[in-house]
């Protein structure tokens, strides 16, 4: 019976969702449509999820466009994807700064073009005192970059002498981090079926709820957040605590 009660202790919304946003080349497959119409439908669906945290308090959504990896693709989509983002961010950035969202990357920006770097540079700049959603589009990323940039960068810290000294320990590396300044995602989602995370935001996944769905990203829509939002709500989050500890609320995670 108390372990019924436990059960039914709700979370609150969470601050920060992150998402891997795949199947796109499938849904156009399933079409009888060449992957990049895939790619097309998926900046649609981005646009109702980005409204829809908005709409929801959500602090923080990170979205995942582009991995280190994602390199290995064919010369032809990976101009296209890079195309499709450039153009979004022409199209985009306004209406994101008129609805008070900010916007943000992550990720090795050194491969992307300069023009791709400098409206990237161009939109953060534009929206960075809004305090509504924060946006966080990771182009490039991988979590073993991330690890391994901060990592240079303390380095550097400790030659210059910037830093004497430091005691390697969970604030600094989050210090170093190209998420600093962000509390680390609460829920996880990746759509189109597969259940792994593929070098995404390793680090700061720690303690984040998992939540796979076979739902392509094209079809994800604001009733499949909300689902995936109420499975988040219906857990119980302990970091390692036992579940009588939580439910007496005698801890504060
Ligand atoms: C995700 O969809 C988009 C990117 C990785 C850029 P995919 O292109 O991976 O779609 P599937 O997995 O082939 O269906
Ligand atoms: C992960 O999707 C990367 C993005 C969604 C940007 P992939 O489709 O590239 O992942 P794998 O290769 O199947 O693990
Ligand atoms: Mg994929």
């Amino acid at each position: 019976m108390f372990s019924k009660a436990i059960d039914s202790v709700e979370s609150a919304n969470p601050r920060h969702i992150a998402i891997i946003m795949d199947g796109n080349g499938r849904w156009a497959q399933k079409r009888f449509m060449p992957r990049a119409f895939g790619h097309q439908a998926g900046v649609k669906a981005v646009r109702k999820i980005v409204e829809c945290c908005a709409e929801q308090k959500i602090e923080v959504l990170t979205l995942f466009a582009f991995s280190s990896e994602n390199w290995r693709r064919p010369e032809d989509e990976v101009s296209l994807l890079m195309g499709l983002f450039m153009a979004t961010l022409q199209r985009e950035i306004n209406k994101l700064d008129r609805n008070n969202i900010r916007l943000r990357f992550i990720g090795d920006r050194s491969a992307l073009s300069s023009q791709l770097q400098a409206k990237m540079a161009e939109g953060e700049k534009q929206t960075q005192s809004n305090d509504a959603l924060t946006l966080v589009i990771a182009v490039n990323y991988g979590g073993h970059w991330d690890m391994c940039q901060a990592f240079q960068q303390i380095l550097n810290k400790i030659s210059t002498g910037e830093l004497t000294h430091p005691t390697i320990n969970t604030p600094l590396i989050n210090q170093h981090l190209s998420t600093h300044g962000l509390p680390d995602p609460d829920l996880f989602i990746r759509t189109g079926g597969e259940q792994r995370v593929s070098n995404f935001m390793l680090w700061q996944l720690a303690y984040t709820e998992l939540y796979f769905t076979p739902t392509l990203w094209p079809d994800f829509d604001p009733d499949a957040l909300t689902e995936a939002i109420n499975s988040f709500k219906g857990r119980q989050r302990r970091f390692g605590h036992t579940g009588e500890q939580m439910f007496n609320n005698s801890v504060i995670p």
